[in-house]
């Protein structure tokens, strides 16, 4: 089997609208039926809905209180907005970091999902977002486990890597699959 991979130059947002074309191209054809992406603000999530037709899309962003106390990164009315355009967006614990980095932050020490979270940046900040809304997803029932989706995840800002995985519970950690890298950063 042959596959193509795309590399950006750069990470970050500014290769969001492409990435998003790429996702749309690699989706032609295929049967994959859900669609996962980190959009913090919503407003990479809105381009995706607005790009893509017959998938369930599921945006994640950032757990509350990420940005400051009772604080959520997405407005009341981005995610209204989003509702209507048939995405659920969610909110909870992020997989690779939660109690563990808040263990860490008070008391010092070493945090083995801090070590799983790294391993993967080594590919991309957005390999690493891929896993963990994946697994966010399906420990919440939004995404079937054992069924392949497609991941999207960035730098900070916008996306800039996708991957086709199939999902697994947080207690199947090491069983998640990444089948295709789909687009990701080189530098
Ligand atoms: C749960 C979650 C975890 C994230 N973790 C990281 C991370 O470790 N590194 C990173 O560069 N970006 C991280 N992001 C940012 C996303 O990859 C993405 O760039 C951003 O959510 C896009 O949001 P926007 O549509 O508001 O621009 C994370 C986002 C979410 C929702």
């Amino acid at each position: 089997m042959k596959k193509s991979i795309t590399y950006f130059e750069n990470s970050g947002e500014e290769n969001t609208d492409e990435l998003i074309s790429l996702v749309k191209d690699r989706l032609k054809g295929s049967n994959i039926k859900y669609v996962a992406i980190a959009s913090a603000s919503g407003e990479s999530a809105i381009k995706l809905a607005n790009a893509l037709e017959d998938v369930t899309i599921i945006n994640v962003t950032h757990h509350a209180g990420f940005h400051g106390p009772n604080q959520l990164d997405i407005s009341e009315d981005t995610r209204s907005k989003l509702k209507n355009m048939g995405v659920v967006t969610f909110v909870g614990s992020h997989a690779l970091s939660g109690v563990g980095k808040g263990i860490a932050k008070q008391l010092g020490g070493l945090n083995p999902v801090e070590i799983v979270a790294q391993t993967y940046r080594t590919f991309s900040q957005g390999i690493k977002v891929c896993a963990e809304i994946t697994i966010m997803l399906a420990d919440a029932g939004l995404v079937p486990v054992g069924e392949e989706i497609i991941a999207i995840g960035g730098t900070g800002h916008g996306v800039d890597t996708a991957a086709v995985i199939t999902p697994v519970n947080m207690t199947k950690v090491f069983d998640i699959k990444f089948h295709e890298i789909i687009a990701m950063p080189r530098d």
